[in-house]
């Protein structure tokens, strides 16, 4: 079967197109064919080398549906032809994570690959409604924004949320919070951007770049209260800001690295106006199936950008690094 494996990171060609043996299901495992995949901003830094302990050569990715086509012994959670997703985490199943989290594409191979053999914990059914393409977003950005905002958050309707940027957690987050009955601000590089944003229904954009002090402006539109909740996904370029226009009692998600992963924290606004950083590192496979409940019944389409085919898998990685994209990258097999 073909995969695509890394097997360099950070040299020039680290994604190389490979044959590897076909697996065969052993006790509680399940073979699935991928039918489509989706590319996270993780995938990145682990094809340049800014990832630390990878197992290589490395079948990248996280995000992948498809369709069971064999299961091993005493398989009972799904069965040859039902439609899966893989859990980013494939052992963190409910309650708090475990101490060791076994990440797909990173601590073991992912689902840039025909055939992948997943334990039958680490899937979740994709409902009816969802293309392969839309439920191969969900395993990482969606999750993760749905842990942010209603796990961590306990969003209520007529709070204010802000979102960093227009890639595949903050429209997950612009979607969910909507949905939820949020007052919703997107910050974007781009005008055309936050256009796409507003059709998703942001009631607010500001242009980080015509605006670099941003967060004045989130305060001055929220009558100098500040949000209740920042999807933080810029990182050491951002949290500083982010702290500052949130309200006293307010919840930042410390979520991504964008502009970088080592700040300097200024600790006064933090303790001054009571705020509550909360680290988030996806979510478990039960906030992954009510997150899918929460989609189905409100009929959330996942916002794709584009759909490349497998066999240009770096392409897909390329147009994820240009940042001329909206929401999500997917592969089709
Ligand atoms: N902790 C977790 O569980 C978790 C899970 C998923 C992702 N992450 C992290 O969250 C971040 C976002 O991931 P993703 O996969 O959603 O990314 P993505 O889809 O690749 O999003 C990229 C977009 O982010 C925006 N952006 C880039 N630099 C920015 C900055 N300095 N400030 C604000 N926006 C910026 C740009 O949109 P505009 O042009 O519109 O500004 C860009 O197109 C990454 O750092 C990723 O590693 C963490």
């Amino acid at each position: 079967m073909k995969v695509f494996e890394i097997r360099d990171p950070g040299t020039p060609g680290a994604l190389r197109p490979t044959d590897r043996e076909e697996p065969v299901p052993g006790p509680g495992e399940v073979l699935i064919e991928i039918r489509a995949a989706s590319l996270n901003y993780r995938d990145l830094l682990i094809l340049r080398g800014h990832y630390p302990n990878l197992r290589l050569p490395l079948i990248p990715l996280s995000d992948g549906a498809g369709t069971v086509v064999a299961t091993g012994p005493g398989v009972s959670r799904v069965k040859i032809g039902d439609r899966v997703a893989g859990t980013f985490h494939q052992n963190w199943i409910d309650g708090p994570p475990p101490r060791h989290a076994i990440a797909l594409g990173g601590d073991r191979d992912g689902v840039l690959a025909e055939r992948v053999l997943l334990p039958e914990e680490g899937l979740v059914r994709i409902p009816d409604s969802l293309s392969f393409e839309e439920a191969a977003t969900l395993p990482c950005a969606a999750v993760t924004a749905w842990n942010a905002l209603f796990v961590q958050g306990s969003l209520r309707p007529g709070e204010r949320v802000l979102v960093q940027g227009t890639g595949g957690v903050s429209l997950f987050a612009l979607q969910f919070a909507k949905m939820a009955g949020a007052e919703v601000i997107v910050t974007s590089s781009s005008d055309q951007k936050l256009e796409k944003a507003a059709r998703l229904g942001a009631d607010s954009g500001i242009n980080y770049r015509t605006f670099p002090e941003w967060d004045r402006e989130v305060l001055s539109r929220t009558e100098g209260q500040g949000v209740d909740h920042v999807v933080e996904v810029g990182g050491a370029g951002t949290i500083a800001r982010s702290l500052s226009c949130t309200r006293p009692g307010g919840h930042v998600a410390v979520i991504g690295v964008l502009s970088g992963g080592q700040a300097e924290l200024p600790v006064f606004p933090v303790l001054a106006k009571q705020l509550r950083l909360q680290g988030i590192y996806v979510g478990s496979r039960t906030h992954f199936e009510q997150m899918l409940k929460a989609i189905v019944r409100n009929r959330i389409k996942p916002a794709i950008d584009r759909v490349i085919p497998f066999s240009s898998a770096p392409d897909a990685f390329r147009a994820l690094e240009e940042e001329n994209f909206t929401g999500k990258i997917c592969l089709k097999f």
